[in-house]
């Protein structure tokens, strides 16, 4: 990626809450198209960062650039209609609406005519098609009559993604997609947003605990440590990276199979 576009890009941001650095000086550059994770142990400062990416925290210090354009003080109801989606969370999930209710509603909140009486008829029906679209690439198009409260987990887990799609962002935020699932239902699950970052051209920023699941999905990865980058690149890279063996491999590689030198050290 030599040529990259930065797609998003912090300079120096920080957030301190009182004397603790939650996100410390970080300066990040996504690259359009890549998928990029983010790891780091517990408490390093990832939700926070992701917080501030999507402004619903304010920094204490520094600023974020969306293609260019410093957003770092835009209201976070701006951030859908500039093409930044941040998964939601299960408990934003109308519960006793069906399944296609609820991706129609989020596209519908997002529409230029919302909910202006005079809307054209056309509209919904515009509205509708990309609902299903969005049920479709989930993998919900079976269960779109059925109550979001009925769903399993992992269905659940998809209609946050349905609802996410369905508003048709540019750059997807995930922090931690795959929490709460049973271990067998992870890969599909990832498999699942690895499509849809491709087959939709889509840039992607993940929070992931998984290093099986980062190691072979990520074209780049950053770590966060206390707050800080401590590195950033390839998959190989990182494993590689002596610094960041260092700091986690007791804590982070332990489990991953394929985690390279030292990686068995876990
Ligand atoms: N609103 C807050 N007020 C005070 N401290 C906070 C607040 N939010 C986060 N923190 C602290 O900031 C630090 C970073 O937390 P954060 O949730 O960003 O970590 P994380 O990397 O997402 O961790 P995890 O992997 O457990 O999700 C932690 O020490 C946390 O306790
Ligand atoms: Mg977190």
């Amino acid at each position: 990626m030599t040529e990259a576009q930065v797609i998003l890009e912090t300079r120096d941001l920080s957030r301190h809450f009182g004397g603790l650095k939650a996100v410390d000086g970080v300066n990040l550059q996504i690259y359009q198209g890549e998928l990029h994770s983010i790891i780091g142990p517990n408490g390093a400062g990832k939700t926070t960062l992701f917080n501030l990416l999507s402004s619903t925290l304010k920094p204490t210090r520094g600023r974020v650039f969306f293609k260019g354009r410093d957003i770092t003080h835009l209201p976070p109801y701006r951030m859908a209609h500039l093409g930044i989606g941040r998964s939601y969370q299960i408990t934003n999930i109308f519960p006793s609406l069906t399944v296609f209710e609820n991706v129609r509603v989020a596209v519908q909140a997002l529409g230029k005519h919302n909910f202006n009486p005079l809307t054209p008829i056309e509209q919904f029906q515009e509205y509708r098609e990309q609902a299903l679209e969005a049920l479709e690439l989930t993998g919900l198009t079976h269960v779109a009559a059925v109550p979001a409260l009925a769903l399993s987990h992992g269905d659940k887990r998809k209609l946050e993604l349905a609802i996410l799609l369905a508003q048709n962002p540019e750059l997807l935020l995930l922090d931690e997609p795959t929490s709460g699932l049973a271990g067998e239902d992870v890969p599909e699950f990832m498999q699942l947003i690895e499509r849809i970052h491709r087959q939709g051209q889509k840039t992607t920023v993940l929070v992931e605990h998984n290093m099986n699941v980062v190691m072979s999905l990520s074209d780049r990865i950053t770590v966060m440590h206390q707050g800080q980058i401590l590195a950033v690149g390839t998959p190989q890279e990182i494993s590689q990276n002596p610094e960041v063996q260092k700091a986690y491999l007791g804590e982070m590689y332990a489990g991953i199979e394929q985690a390279g030198p030292g990686g068995e050290m876990a």
